[in-house]
């Protein structure tokens, strides 16, 4: 039975990447939904619903053993649901990787970019609060990065101009880390180093939800023994030749060719 990677589109790439690092005979379906892309800027019943709709949809209809919600903000919205809904089933979300870093050295400054409802959302909020302490956190919503990755465009002139504007305030060194909190994000991580200055460390979650599927998966007794490497599914929402564009793009970004 495969593990579902659920995205609002080709941004959870970034999570499978490390799901198969670690759990490399395992088969995974990957979902992106770009039709419906981005999510961020959606509203909360919104997201729910497509979310809790793909959701079972790659469980049952597809017959996924356990599903990792690979977008921050589809987490936010919906991973509570469908826990309590499938109480019984592995279903691990992605949150903002706040925790290593506001501990990566006393007192740092944290700068959290993640889709506009990722940071609305009580989730972030109850979150914050949890690590105020620690150091100073600054969200910053970052409506529109994510369509740079869905187009392909990663290391483009457009995009540079896009985070030199958005990082304006932030850029040489001015604060210690930044939390990569949407799963796109990682794909334009170059950039944003090089827009916020080279001492800048960077994280994201995407290790540390893997880990947790795995975890999860060998509780149940549900990882697959025996083959040393599994097979990877790409599909998404969108139809016809933009579908078979999307999918190209997927393999691309799966395979580090971009
Ligand atoms: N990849 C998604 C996340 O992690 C969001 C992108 C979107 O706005 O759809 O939040």
């Amino acid at each position: 039975m495969p593990i579902a990677v659920f995205d609002s589109g080709v941004g959870g790439i970034s999570v499978l990447r490390e799901l198969e690092k670690i759990m490399p005979g395992e088969d995974y379906i990957y979902y992106g939904d770009s039709a419906n892309a981005p999510y961020g800027t959606k509203t909360l019943e919104e997201v729910r619903q497509l979310t809790c709709e793909h959701a079972r949809r790659l469980l049952f209809d597809e017959g996924a053993k356990g599903l990792v919600v690979a977008c921050n903000t589809a987490t936010s919205a919906a991973v509570k649901i469908l826990r309590s809904r499938y109480p019984d089933i592995p279903i691990v979300g992605i949150e903002p990787a706040v925790k290593p870093a506001v501990l990566c050295k006393e007192n740092p400054r944290v700068l959290v970019m993640a889709t506009p409802m990722t940071i609305r959302e009580e989730k972030f909020h109850r979150l914050m609060d949890k690590y105020k302490d620690k150091g100073t956190i600054i969200p910053l919503p970052c409506p529109g990065l994510m369509n740079f990755v869905e187009r392909g465009d990663l290391d483009g002139d457009d995009l540079r101009k896009y985070l030199e504007e958005l990082l304006f305030e932030y850029n040489h060194n001015k604060v210690d880390a930044v939390v990569l909190g949407c799963t796109h994000y990682p794909f334009v991580k170059k950039m944003i180093s090089q827009t916020l200055g080279d001492e800048v460390l960077v994280f994201d979650g995407g290790a540390g939800t893997a880990r947790e599927m795995k975890r999860r998966l060998n509780e149940k007794n549900l990882l697959s023994s025996g083959k040393s490497k599994g097979t990877v599914k790409f599909e998404n929402s969108l139809e016809g030749e933009q579908n078979i564009q999307k999918i190209k793009l997927c393999e691309q970004l799966f395979t580090e060719k971009l």
